[in-house]
């Protein structure tokens, strides 16, 4: 796998591909709280494949469960649990590894529970180590908006945590634009640890970044994580029977616990058939391609390193993505791409 810089402004050299941990391989079972369990097997056999592939960017947050979404208080903290102990069992050497988790969603009912205050912050990050079995992470996101913090407090707390060594670079998550300017033109000012790297939504169906973060990102040297780059998994296709091009959910996918109706109109349905059609001409699966269209953007059309964060319930997923990781797409391919999505969204 290749490794690139994962942003202009820093020395952290990352694999083109993330590993998410948001949802895990699945059993059939699911626990009192409708949370499926865990194939622990499964999981260790991914990150062993993707660590031996050179796959080491690796994507939690601390409320992930694996299993189940929204997470109930009783189950959050069990995605970094899981890492923490395949590493360990595999015997993966951690030096070789970046970890990114996050802070700021809801870890306990209490007026502290949540957010980015200096108090909340403090206590999650030894959390999560704690919960990672590791000394440090090489990534620390603040996971969404507080409102209710000064922006200088998590930012003095973040550059707090670096010092500690606790962490080794910053980054955000799903902020509002103008609120992102505000973090990093403070972080300047106040000479603090800089925010190197951007973890929003990106892929074929939603590119609402192009609008503002990635000029963002581009303007202020940051590389940018891609969370969803299949859509969840509807950009492989396999909410589609392409024999009679109808809407299916298959059993224990993501769609048996999530809503996904509003994703099920006749205009994505053109959409997928249309992608299908691409990707088989040119030898790929859906998901590689949706995959492969993130980080040709970042490096052909941006000029901004986006990594795309991709979510895998099977080994099989994994050996797509890895693969993914080298697919070009020309010009010409990027922009027959806008083509199908455009004409899907205006017959
Ligand atoms: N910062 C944030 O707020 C935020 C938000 C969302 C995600 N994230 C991060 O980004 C990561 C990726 O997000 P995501 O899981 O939504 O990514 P995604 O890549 O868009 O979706 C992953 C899902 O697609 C399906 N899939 C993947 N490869 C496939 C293949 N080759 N063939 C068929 N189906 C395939 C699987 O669905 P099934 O599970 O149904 O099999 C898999 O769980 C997360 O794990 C998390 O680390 C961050």
């Amino acid at each position: 796998m290749r490794h690139v810089k994962l942003a202009d402004n820093c020395g952290l050299k990352v694999s083109v591909v993330s590993l998410g941990t948001w949802h895990l391989p699945r059993l059939p079972e699911r626990d009192e709280a409708g949370a499926y369990k865990i194939d622990y097997e499964e999981f260790k056999r991914i990150m062993k494949r993707a660590y031996d592939e050179g796959l080491t960017f690796i994507d939690t947050a601390n409320r992930y469960h694996g299993g189940i979404t929204p997470v109930p208080l009783t189950h959050v903290g069990n995605a970094e649990r899981l890492l923490g102990k395949a590493i360990k069992e595999l015997g993966l050497d951690r030096e070789e590894l970046v970890i990114a988790t996050k802070v700021a969603g809801r870890m306990s009912p209490g007026p502290n529970g949540a957010g980015l205050s200096r108090k909340h912050v403090m206590w999650q990050i030894r959390e999560s180590l704690k919960r990672l079995q590791m000394e440090y992470v090489d990534i620390y996101y603040a996971h969404t908006f507080d409102p209710e913090t000064p922006k200088l407090e998590t930012l003095t707390t973040f550059n707090d945590l670096v010092r500690q060594g606790l962490v080794r670079y910053l980054g955000m998550s799903n902020i509002p634009a103008h609120h992102l300017v505000e973090y990093v033109m403070l972080a300047r000012e106040w000479r603090l640890e800089p925010i190197v790297v951007l973890q929003y939504r990106y892929n074929l169906l939603d590119r609402s970044i192009e609008r503002d973060i990635i000029p963002i990102a581009k303007r202020f040297g940051m590389g940018i994580a891609a969370y969803s780059p299949l859509a969840q998994g509807l950009l492989a296709g396999k909410y589609v029977d392409f024999k009679s091009r109808k809407w299916v959910i298959p059993p224990l996918s993501r769609g048996t616990y999530q809503d996904f109706s509003r994703f099920f109109t006749d205009e994505n349905l053109k959409l997928m058939l249309e992608l299908n059609e691409f990707a088989r001409e040119r030898g790929l699966t859906m998901a590689q391609l949706a995959t492969a269209w993130v980080i040709n953007m970042g490096e052909g059309v941006w000029g901004v390193p986006i990594i795309p964060i991709v979510g895998v319930s099977r080994l099989q997923h994994l050996e797509e993505a890895l693969e993914a990781a080298d697919v070009k797409l020309t010009h010409d391919d990027l922009k027959a791409l806008d083509e199908i999505v455009k004409s899907s969204r205006t017959t």
